[in-house]
């Protein structure tokens, strides 16, 4: 396989664009690429590069791409709206139906707000909860991502961790102070810090994905619920990944566990930029105009992006008795057959996998449960996999510590071509 056009415009990229990518995970820095790929098309489970590769992909735009690439319902309807025009700065009557979608799927959520990105809903998400609590301090987990505000930057999870670090330059002393970190599962620590201080909100990946996917205990997620409703502490799910992949009400449907407010991002917008923050009304009723926690955006209920979310849960919704089961059904396919093929050579793997997500990590520790777990992989192991992988025309996050996605147009074919390049990979390994 040729790169010779990506490598190219990589090298024109990276004289205008900080390391020549919009998002720091693009450049397949930690797999040891000269250069990324430059996509230039994708349709269905397939992407083609600008040589004209073509691959079966595993990233799903890191999610939003459940149906596949270029669904016809999701098109079509995005045609349509373009014709209407791009922008209005105005309400319209499409981000009236997504929001009542979303409510109809996600019970936990009786008002919602929507936004440009997963970083704005979870920003937003925190500051309505220091607004409604009056307390200053927030909970996180080590390892889980929240998108890139200042707050929500400290021991994260995603590109951070795959640059080899977990905060970020640029943050005051001051905003730091008011984060407080613990391991994902570890209930004396949570206990201790919400029963000690004055923390308005616990945000959480309920299914950690940046880090790895990480498979809660259902058990904990209940014991969470319980210490935040006894310390009057807002729980809040951040559900970007995981709202409407799970399951249509998202791991809080899965897990039947329900927060105070719930952050979405990514299928929302069936590929175009959204995202959306909700919950209890009582809570949703502080933000402006009605209650004095601002929230604004120029493009926030974009109609194209609002339209394509429509016609994506629209098709969820519909379909939903099938298509969870299907998307689980081929995930438990390919990682059973994946921790075969490992065994057989000999290669340490620890396959974390729920819904149509998963990670395999390459350790030789039976579970990986949280960060410190996930950072004991191979990570040289990992990127001779990744690369064997995309030689073979198979694209996987670049990143040990992030998750495949799986989407339904995913077909056998590509699921046999996938293993059996994954056996190349794994004998690769196991001569090294
Ligand atoms: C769980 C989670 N929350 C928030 C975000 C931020 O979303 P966005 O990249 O749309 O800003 C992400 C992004 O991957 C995410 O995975």
């Amino acid at each position: 396989m040729s790169y010779q056009n990506s490598k190219n415009i990589y090298d024109e990229a990276i004289k205008f664009i900080p390391g020549g990518v919009n998002s720091p995970v693009r450049a397949f820095k930690s797999v040891n690429r000269e250069a990324p790929i430059f996509v230039k098309k994708a349709k269905g489970s397939k992407l083609w590069d600008e040589d004209g590769n073509k691959y079966i992909d595993y990233i799903c735009s890191w999610g939003p791409m459940i149906l596949g690439h270029n669904f016809e319902r999701v098109i079509a309807g995005v045609r349509d709206e373009i014709e209407n025009g791009s922008s209005y700065g105005l309400p319209t009557k499409l981000e009236v139906e997504l929001a009542k979608l979303i409510t109809k799927s996600c019970p936990s959520i009786e008002k919602v707000r929507l936004t440009t990105s997963g970083t704005e809903a979870t920003m937003s998400a925190v500051r309505l909860a220091r607004a409604y609590t009056m307390r200053n301090k927030i909970l996180k987990f080590e390892g889980c991502y929240h998108g890139h505000s200042d707050a929500l930057l400290v021991k994260s999870g995603s590109g951070l961790l795959t640059d080899g670090y977990q905060d970020s330059n640029g943050i005051t002393a001051g905003v730091l102070q008011d984060t407080l970190t613990v391991p994902f599962g570890n209930r004396e620590k949570i206990q201790e810090i919400l029963e000690k201080e004055d923390v308005a909100c616990l945000i959480m990946e309920p299914v950690p994905a940046n880090m790895g996917v990480i498979t809660p205990d259902v058990e904990f997620l209940k014991f969470v619920r319980e210490i935040c409703t006894k310390t009057k502490t807002v729980l809040i799910f951040d559900e970007v990944i995981s709202g409407f992949r799970l399951s249509l009400g998202g791991a809080q449907e899965y897990f039947g566990i329900t927060p105070d407010m719930t952050t979405l991002g990514k299928i929302i917008g069936g590929g175009y930029p959204v995202g959306a923050f909700g919950g209890k009304k009582k809570i949703m009723d502080l933000v402006a105009p009605i209650g004095r926690v601002y929230h604004a955006g120029t493009l926030s209920g974009n109609p194209i992006s609002v339209r394509a979310g429509l016609e994506t849960i629209g098709y969820l919704y519909e379909n939903r008795e099938t298509i969870y089961k299907t998307l689980e059904e081929k995930t438990k396919y390919i990682t059973t057959e994946l921790e075969k093929i490992a065994m057989e050579y000999n290669v340490p793997v620890c396959i974390n996998r729920l819904g149509s997500l998963y990670t395999i990590f390459f350790t030789d520790r039976k579970e990986v449960n949280n960060l410190e777990d996930a950072l004991s992989s191979n990570t040289e192991n990992f990127a001779i996999y990744f690369n064997e992988m995309l030689d073979n025309g198979i694209v996987i996050p670049p990143s040990q510590f992030e998750a495949h996605f799986i989407s339904l147009a995913l077909t056998e074919e590509d699921i046999e071509k996938t293993l059996k390049v994954a056996r190349k990979a794994f004998e690769k390994i196991s001569k090294k």
